[in-house]
């Protein structure tokens, strides 16, 4: 039997962190009501108390958005709290998202706090937070870099205070999949009353591992990951939702663990976000890239042609892209020209004009990257039928 892992979206917090990825709230509406389509179950909307712009957005998410909760971010600050209150409050669903630092770094340097002042601020915001809402969740900054043991007693603080979900961020993208899922395990262990709270994680790429670290927490027992579209996020970005999502359904046999994404909701979600932040999908990022599913060699494609799974660990189907890629070009095949020539309805070449064609692109494919269905069309018009460019 597989467990019902929640999906946390912040592509509308830290996903706008990301440098040049500013929207407006029309924007961040539109974006929320995909969210919505997509399956997500919480939205974190905003942190309503940086900007009046920010409390608006927030304000007006959580007005449209009615089918999953949405959360506002706020410090351990009760001016914080209670702004966030003002801006969700009239959400369906909505929850109080409030963070506190926890490292030894964090707490020395920037905080400038004892560790007992720490634990004192985590007890009062999140009981200030509870006068507002059951739904209340609490995130230890920089906790994995945190020492373990104090890491234990402000989350131990935060649940006995009354939050219902607890967050452990890699903020700095520093944790390795080992040390996060062993830090997980300790928590869920060495906590009292770890079972009266849903375990998050909430993972950074500084080092290429968000994805990583996020599966290998829900492995431990994390019930919550936090993602977003594409990975954008501060820095180096944060664990993109895509990837965990497709993770988990892809090893589902591994996993044993669902969400409730409608996958093919995937690829409309994140085209959606890079037309708003006016940044284009990198073609070699996994699942959503232009190249993920497409194959440019000739075994591949014959491999291809003959059964998807052989090179295909998914459909470009199930996350809703329109299908599969053949690539013609100087490592392409004659199996995937032969299909290419039929789907361009040329039914009656035989075998020598199709090799005569096969020559042309090979030909054409040392001057050109990539070679169209357009440029296929006029080597056969030009090769077999003499009808000149
Ligand atoms: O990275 C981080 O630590 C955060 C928290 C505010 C959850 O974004
Ligand atoms: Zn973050």
């Amino acid at each position: 039997m597989s467990q019902r892992i929640f999906i946390f979206d912040t592509t509308l917090r830290d996903g706008e962190q990301s440098p040049g990825a500013t929207m407006n709230q029309s924007e961040k509406v539109r974006l929320a009501r995909q969210l919505e389509s997509l399956g997500v179950d919480i939205i974190e909307a905003g942190f309503p108390a940086s900007s009046q712009g920010d409390f608006e957005a927030v304000q007006a998410i959580a007005a449209e958005v009615r089918g999953c909760q949405v959360a506002g971010l706020c410090r351990a600050l009760d001016k914080d709290i209670d702004r966030a209150w003002d801006a969700i409050k009239g959400g369906a669903n909505p929850r109080i998202h409030t963070f506190l630092a926890t490292s030894p770094l964090h707490m020395t340097y920037k905080l400038r706090k004892e560790p007992a002042q720490v634990i004192e601020m985590i007890d009062h915001a999140v009981r200030h937070a509870r006068k507002y809402t059951t739904n209340v969740e609490f995130s230890a900054e920089d906790g994995s870099r945190s020492e373990w043991e104090f890491l234990a007693r402000c989350v131990d603080t935060a649940i006995k205070a009354g939050a219902t979900t607890i967050n452990i961020p890699d903020t700095v993208g520093y944790t390795q999949p080992d040390e996060f899922s062993a830090l997980i395990r300790y928590l869920l262990e060495k906590v009292p009353d770890s079972d009266k709270a849903v375990f998050s994680v909430h993972c950074h790429n500084d080092l290429g591992l968000a994805v990583a670290n996020t599966l290998a927490a829900l492995r431990a027992g994390a019930r919550q990951a936090e993602v977003t579209l594409s990975g954008i996020g501060e820095r180096a970005g944060n664990a993109s939702m895509e990837q965990v999502v497709m993770n988990l359904a892809t090893r589902a046999d591994l996993y044993k663990l669902e969400t409730g994404i409608k996958t093919e909701q995937i690829y409309p979600s994140c085209r959606l976000l890079s037309r708003i932040i006016g940044q284009p999908i990198p073609p070699y990022k996994p699942i959503i890239g232009g190249n993920a599913f497409a194959h440019e060699s000739g075994i591949h494609q014959d491999g291809m042609l003959k059964n998807r799974q052989t090179y295909e660990i998914m459909t470009p189907e199930s996350i809703g892209r329109s299908g599969t890629d053949m690539v013609l070009g100087k490592h392409s095949g004659r199996a995937a020209l032969v299909a290419k020539i039929k789907e361009l309805g040329f039914n009656g070449l035989n075998e020598e004009q199709v090799n005569l064609v096969f020559e042309a692109v090979k030909r054409l494919a040392d001057k050109k990257k990539k070679i169209f269905a357009e440029d296929v069309e006029a080597l056969i018009l030009e090769e077999i039928y003499r009808i000149p460019d």
